[in-house]
């Protein structure tokens, strides 16, 4: 392997540097590989100046540091991009334009460090002749084949250290606090954060809620003595034979944007006479120095996927199972995403420990 290009597609997650800065240093010390940065996902193929080489220095002091220093672009198409043509806003189709400047690098590997989305892309950018290496991220953990991805550790911590906080607050004020927490159509951060930083429900998009059924569980507290009340709910989150909350339609380039259903269940709370608050917690989750955790997982997949990409294991993704790094094609992580499953032990014991997800 002589030649290696890495680049960062879809929205950041913490860890990102980590992996970079690892690849960057497992291909020169263990292969003398030159290596390039991509900017801004798949963009910098046909952006002037985006590519850059990188070396030691280029990575230098990154481990800590949150974002990604290569940038990135979060389109659901990232072969599709606006521009203005004879004063006009249009979309036009870019994918050829890509797999020509890819071609012009003649690269003997690229390693895409994206979610769902951008690893489809990768995948198909191998049928295309790519020899292309995957690395999971994303905040949500949604993707298939591994136990975690990088970034949902952090944010986890985020999402627990913002329930510790209106915990104090709710308590003081016998409030109901409701924190809208992201995650798109997975619920394992509301799921993991809300049994971590004691919520007392938990609504997520793979459990449907019912109103009542919340009310109940608040009403059952205050029975109980318990004047306030958590409620950890995922962006995605839906009633029983509703939709989801979307604060931003879809369009040719875009997904929906999720979001709102925190004030939605704040409102209702409100409308009973139980006097509530939201916070929506946002890309908070998203920012800032990667957890130790994070940095340690980042760090051992940015030097597999190197490893991979030495033994020519193309169009597959390294993954964690059982606490072991290992890899997968890049087929199996995309075709289904990951979910929470009601009958997975850490939603059997929310349960067990009287945390109501709103459905009974
Ligand atoms: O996939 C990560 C994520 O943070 C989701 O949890 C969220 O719905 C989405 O990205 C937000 O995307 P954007 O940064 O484009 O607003």
């Amino acid at each position: 392997m002589k030649r290696m290009g890495i680049l960062t597609g879809g929205g950041d997650a913490p860890g990102l540097n980590a992996v970079i800065r690892a690849a960057v240093k497992t291909a020169i010390n263990e292969y003398d590989c030159e290596v390039f940065g991509i900017k801004e996902s798949y963009d910098g193929f046909i952006e002037e100046g985006g590519v850059i080489p990188m070396d030691m220095e280029s990575v230098r002091g990154i481990l800590p540091r949150g974002g990604t220093i290569l940038g990135t672009a979060n389109r659901g198409n990232p072969y599709t991009r606006k521009v203005i043509r004879d004063g006009k806003e249009v979309t036009i189709d870019v994918k050829q334009d890509i797999l020509d400047g890819i071609k012009k690098l003649n690269m003997d590997a690229l390693l895409v460090l994206g979610g769902d989305g951008t690893l489809a892309s990768a995948h198909e950018l191998y049928s295309l002749g790519v020899p292309v290496i995957g690395v999971p991220k994303t905040i949500d953990n949604d993707i298939n084949g591994t136990e975690i991805t990088f970034g949902f550790d952090t944010a986890l911590n985020i999402a627990t250290e913002a329930l510790d906080r209106l915990h104090t607050t709710a308590e003081s004020h016998n409030r109901v606090m409701v924190v809208e927490l992201m995650g798109r159509d997975a619920g394992f951060i509301s799921l993991n954060a809300g049994i971590s930083g004691g919520a007392d429900v938990i609504l997520i998009p793979e459990i449907p809620f019912k109103f009542e059924s919340v009310i109940a569980k608040i009403q059952d507290r205050k029975a109980k003595g318990r004047l306030f009340s958590l409620i950890a709910v995922s962006e995605g989150a839906k009633q029983l034979g509703g939709a989801q909350s979307i604060s931003r339609k879809g369009d040719e380039i875009y997904v929906p944007r999720l979001g709102g259903i925190g004030q939605t269940v704040a409102d209702y709370i409100d409308k009973q006479g139980l006097e509530s608050r939201v916070t929506v917690l946002g890309h908070v989750q998203r920012g800032g120095t990667p957890t130790a955790f994070d940095r340690g997982l980042a760090t051992r997949y940015g030097a597999a996927a190197v490893r991979l990409a030495a033994q020519g294991g193309f169009d597959r993704m390294v993954a964690l199972r059982s606490g072991k790094i290992t890899d997968i094609p890049l087929e199996e992580a995309i075709s289904t995403p990951k979910r929470v499953k009601p009958t997975d032990d850490a939603v059997i014991t929310a349960r067990n420990i009287g945390i109501s997800f709103g459905d009974e």
